[in-house]
């Protein structure tokens, strides 16, 4: 049995391991710096009055982000994700900074790198039900997600998640402390509704390796209009879907 640095134990030989404060698999939580929260919190802010569908936004520092809402849930979510490739650099600074990819590294089978796929700021004031998922059908833990709070009251409006025995619990978001988390997480916005949006900085990242990428970037693809693939280079969603979407009923 190996305990990692972030307090999660793996045995040899599991694909996925077990926190045993939250009693779930494939989750843990970071520190998030001082430095990057204050450098995010103006934009977060701006982020807040950016609620159209498929609206095109440019941000104070020059990031261009482009929103998509998915239809189907019963929430208010925004999804703003880079607009273009240089936008993408900005959330990829943002991703070296963090120290995730060292994180991670342990769990992810990887040639040379974790990568960043895509980076987001994800807003929502309101959820009416819950809507249970995992952020990854996976077989092994080849990407994880991001999800750090940047406004204050994103501690109002959490997280419902399924222990290992299959308990519902209540994870509060708390600024300063990002969660980390893979496949086999089930999990969902908790149920409220809130005065005005919290603001999450929300990146998706792993596995260098192209062999899986249909079954990865599915997650992804539903969320952005341009993503990273593990090899490095840029695809936009329709290509995506193209290539890969067919295959796979997306
Ligand atoms: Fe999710």
């Amino acid at each position: 049995m190996l305990i990692q640095p972030q307090g999660v134990i793996q045995k040899p030989g599991e694909p996925f391991f077990l926190n045993p404060s939250l009693l779930a698999l494939n989750v843990f939580e970071t520190a998030i710096a001082p430095d990057i929260l204050e450098e995010l919190a103006p934009l977060a802010e701006e982020t807040r009055a950016m609620e159209d569908l498929g609206g095109r936004y440019t941000l104070s520092n020059g990031a261009r982000l482009y929103n998509e809402r998915p239809r189907h849930w019963r929430s208010d979510i925004c999804w703003l994700s880079h607009a273009d490739e240089a936008s993408f650099d900005w959330f990829n600074r943002l991703y070296a900074r963090l120290g995730l990819a060292a994180l991670v590294a342990p769990f992810v089978p990887h040639d040379r790198e974790v990568r960043l796929y895509a980076g987001f700021f994800v807003t929502r004031s309101r959820c009416d039900a819950l809507d249970m998922h995992h952020d990854w059908k996976l077989e092994s833990n080849e990407a994880f997600t991001l999800m750090a709070p940047l406004t204050a009251n994103a501690g109002d409006l959490g997280m419902t998640y399924e222990t290992v025995t299959g308990d519902r619990r209540d994870l509060a978001y708390r600024v300063g402390k990002g969660l980390v988390f893979g496949p086999s997480f089930l999990h969902s916005t908790a149920v409220g509704a809130l005065a005005e949006r919290a603001v999450f900085l929300c990146l998706n990242f792993g596995t260098d390796r192209m062999d899986n990428w249909a079954n990865i970037g599915a997650t992804t693809a539903r969320q952005c209009e341009l993503l990273r693939q593990p090899d490095g280079s840029f695809i936009r969603q329709e290509d995506w879907r193209r290539l890969y979407g067919q295959a796979k009923g997306y």
